[in-house]
């Protein structure tokens, strides 16, 4: 029988049992490539549900001791994980997706509990990262070095030649945000690990529960000991260590600009691929039928709460433009946006990931009525729900629009001219995707060529799937490509071997 009928036939019936201690809320164990471990000093972080501020659990704070030891079993396991031919740590990969395929309905409960998502969204994340194992796995497949001849470059001939390898970087530090804990883990750990490196994984606080039953899905699925290390613990404790450590190959992070700036700075000369913040405008022209536009506004500004790198912030048009749009976004808010327990399933706005962000997010909408904005609609909080929140008369000083709120806030701005809204965006600090809404293909994309942002959007809000396309933040909203193909590249690097032949 092949191998991978075995793994699938010999799986243990209570899957994630070794993970926490029997108490309830249990405290989580950390993975240390090799086996579940109590943190060596029994502290511990508390994981907090944002739905109703009750404990999910805890989990270890591992110290440099426990990282150094489970860094250096992943070197090993690295080097010889690299000889084992890519089809069959595909094999492997195929088979962690499998079986979060088969354990979806406990890993989207356990996702709406650990970060408040609603039971579609939180389905769609464990589903899409199963596709996404499954399509790293394939595309590996065709990830090819290359021979180069030197007689194309002028004073070279045939004698000399190279054979391009592409290999691993080595140990991948991938550190994951608490907006998608197991998607935008899988986007680094299956390229990872396909490509031949080992995975030294850092989840977020929030989340990091989803994202210990992620790596033992991996581990369960047939992965060799050492090549998935899993470190809990604070950004300020662990995540500092671990950016700086000197046997990191390599950083794989989504988060915030502000967190990506600090780690590029200690990780010193080192491969990042970075996907930060977003603050991503719509450009209206006049033409734009108004009634999709404002659907899209809707979806683009309030799914997940607005806590989205690729959510819209802030909305740019001529004055006649904004003037008809903002009340049928108004109700088309009203009409699809309903506020509260996530788990319910009419609601498709739940709570933000905690009342530190909830706290940041009402004094920025504050700050704008402070500075002159006017609340069109919500703009109150109870707990860590905040309205949907819509400003008008928004302007390009104020707080709201020069850093990112990770919250259900969108803001109108009338411009004079396109040009204008054109320069407005790209003065900004962030460049990761612009919506542009034309009935006009050929001007939107002559627009979107002016545009200094990642991706353009014509006539639909951001976002980052179809996950095979490249992904990339320009400006303080990233380092590097993702997307499938782009993000296996990223995970090697070519070493060309030069033959020199006798003349
Ligand atoms: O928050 C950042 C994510 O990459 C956004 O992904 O566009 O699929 O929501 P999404």
């Amino acid at each position: 029988m092949d191998d991978y009928f075995v793994i699938l036939y010999l799986m243990p019936k209570d899957f994630f049992s070794h993970l926490h201690d029997k108490k309830t809320p249990p405290t989580y164990k950390f993975f240390n490539g090799e086996a579940w471990m109590d943190g060596a000093s029994s502290k511990t972080v508390e994981v907090i549900s944002p739905i109703d501020n009750s404990l999910v659990g805890r989990i270890p704070l591992v110290s440099n001791l426990e990282i150094d030891q489970a860094i250096s079993n992943a070197k090993k396991a690295q080097e010889a994980w690299m000889r084992v031919p890519m089809i069959e740590r595909g094999k492997i990969l195929h088979l962690a997706a499998d079986w979060m395929r088969e354990h979806e309905h406990y890993l989207t409960a356990l996702l709406i509990k650990e970060i408040g998502k609603n039971t579609p969204e939180a389905k769609d994340e464990i589903l899409r990262s199963a596709d996404m194992i499954d399509y790293f796995a394939h595309e590996g497949l065709h990830v090819k070095g290359e021979e180069l001849s030197g007689e194309a470059f002028p004073g070279y001939d045939q004698t000399k030649m190279a054979i391009v390898e592409k290999v691993p970087l080595g140990v991948i530090l991938a550190i994951a945000p608490f907006n998608y804990p197991v998607n935008l883990s899988v986007s680094k750990i299956a390229p990872a690990l396909i490509t031949g490196n080992c995975v030294v994984y850092k989840p977020p606080t929030q989340g990091a529960i989803s994202c210990l039953h992620l790596t033992e899905i991996f581990y369960l699925a047939g992965l060799p000991k050492g090549l998935i290390v899993t470190i809990t613990g604070g950004g300020a404790e662990v995540g500092n260590y671990l950016v700086s450590h000197k046997d990191i190959n390599g950083i794989t992070f989504t988060g915030s600009s502000q967190v990506g700036k600090e780690i590029a700075v200690k990780a010193g000369m080192i491969p990042l691929l970075f996907e930060c913040g977003g603050n991503n405008p719509a450009v209206v022209l006049p033409d734009a039928d108004l009634y999709s536009t404002a659907i899209e506004i809707v979806k683009g500004a309030f799914s997940y709460s607005g806590q989205r790198c690729t959510a819209i912030k802030y909305v740019l048009g001529l004055k006649p433009t904004i003037d008809k749009l903002i009340p049928m976004v108004s109700q088309k808010t009203k009409e699809f946006i309903k506020m509260g327990d996530p788990r319910i399933p009419e609601i498709n706005l739940g709570p933000v990931i905690s009342d530190g962000e909830a706290d940041i997010i009402e004094r920025r909408i504050l700050m704008a009525k402070a500075q002159g904005a006017k609340i069109i609609m919500g703009g109150k909080r109870k707990e860590r729900l905040i309205e949907p929140t819509i400003l008008d008369l928004v302007r390009p000083s104020m707080e709201i629009m020069q850093i990112e709120t990770f919250g259900p806030v969108v803001s109108f701005l009338r411009v004079e001219s396109i040009e204008e809204a054109v320069k407005i965006i790209n003065s900004s600090d962030y460049g990761l995707q612009a919506s542009i809404f034309t009935s006009d293909e050929g001007a939107g994309i002559q627009l979107a060529r002016q545009i200094k942002v990642g991706t353009i959007q014509i006539n639909s809000k951001p976002q980052r799937g179809p996950d095979h396309f490249p992904f990339l933040g320009v400006k303080g909203s990233g380092v590097g490509v993702q997307g499938i193909r782009y993000t296996l590249e990223a995970m090697m690097r070519p070493r060309p071997i030069v033959l020199n032949k006798p003349h």
